[in-house]
């Protein structure tokens, strides 16, 4: 069977642990410095597998040996975002964490593909790939996904399309300066530029945007339900080798001009990981915003 560790069970860590351990597609590891946490909590999954008839194995533990031979790792632990905290903090305090996490990757499970999910995102995710020194299409960031999942939320609310005949974009970065993309998301496959006024796309643009923020303020932490969905549907491309295409932070080297930059943009997901870097058509504006995202995220890791 296969095998996915999750590193970090805090909420988004562990509640992706349970989101996927539903899917019984594979066995699972929790790893957290919190021995314990991480016990109890793939415990507590373990417990719920009888009720679904998944007989997967699900552990927890602070020992990253338990991590040997995964197919996929998945990194989430981290320091999380503090109200009126500077992301500059963050980037310090997590690029320590996550360069020893990737050090024991190295260590254990050096054939797997890896997921960052710890913020800020687009970073982090360059931090991993120098660290670890796997190839590209094995380090991807999972943030666009997450983004994208709220965009189709408010296409919801505004055309009362079903979820099932809405498909998103949003690519750049996993931030404040995301892009959404109006016309390579579609409503039964027409773009929604072409169905929503301009004055509407614009509102979901915004709200696409703040979504995060939204949750975070109303709870004081991070989101994690979502962003366990958004987990989800990476892991189940990647196992099921499905070749589907998804928005995710990638290690560009040309594609949309940009080189050496990692950043969200559509890409075709497989079992080898990141297939292919999917290169859409996008307007002048969009290409522009993308190129200003390329620049900030280099100004960011100086
Ligand atoms: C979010 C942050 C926490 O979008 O990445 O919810």
């Amino acid at each position: 069977m296969d095998k996915v560790s999750i590193i970090g069970a805090g909420l988004v860590g562990s509640t992706a642990a349970f989101v996927l351990a539903r899917t019984g597609l594979c066995e699972i590891v929790l790893i957290d410095i919190q021995k314990e946490l991480a016990q109890g909590k793939a415990l507590d999954i373990a417990h719920a597998m009888p009720s679904l008839k998944n007989d997967v194995a699900i552990h927890g533990g602070d020992d990253f040996s338990l991590i040997k031979n995964s197919d996929i790792v998945i990194i989430t632990a981290g320091t999380p975002r503090k109200i009126g905290g500077k992301r500059e903090d963050l980037f310090v305090v997590n690029k320590k964490i996550v360069t020893s996490i990737c050090e024991n990757i190295k260590k254990y499970a050096p054939e797997s593909i890896v997921i960052i999910v710890t913020n800020p995102l687009d970073l982090m995710a360059r931090v991993a790939y120098d660290c670890l020194g796997f190839e590209k299409e094995r380090v991807m960031g999972m943030g666009n996904e997450l983004d994208s999942l709220r965009f189709a939320y408010f296409i919801r609310e505004y055309s009362q399309a079903m979820y099932k005949e809405i498909d998103t974009k949003v690519i750049g970065m996993h931030g404040e300066i995301m892009i959404p993309v109006p016309e390579i998301s579609t409503i039964k496959g027409i773009p929604i530029s072409e169905v929503l006024a301009p004055q509407e796309i614009e509102e979901i643009v915004e709200k696409t945007k703040k979504g995060g923020y939204e949750v975070f303020n109303l709870l004081q932490q991070s989101a994690y339900c979502a962003t366990a969905e958004a987990i989800k549907i990476m892991v189940q491309a990647i196992l099921k080798d499905t070749k589907e295409q998804v928005c995710a932070c990638v290690l560009l080297d040309g594609e949309y001009g940009i080189k050496d930059v990692f950043l969200g943009v559509p890409l075709v997901l497989g079992r080898k990981g990141i297939e292919k870097i999917v290169q859409v058509k996008l307007t002048d504006e969009t290409q522009k915003e993308l190129e200003e995202a390329a620049k900030e995220v280099k100004e960011l890791l100086k």
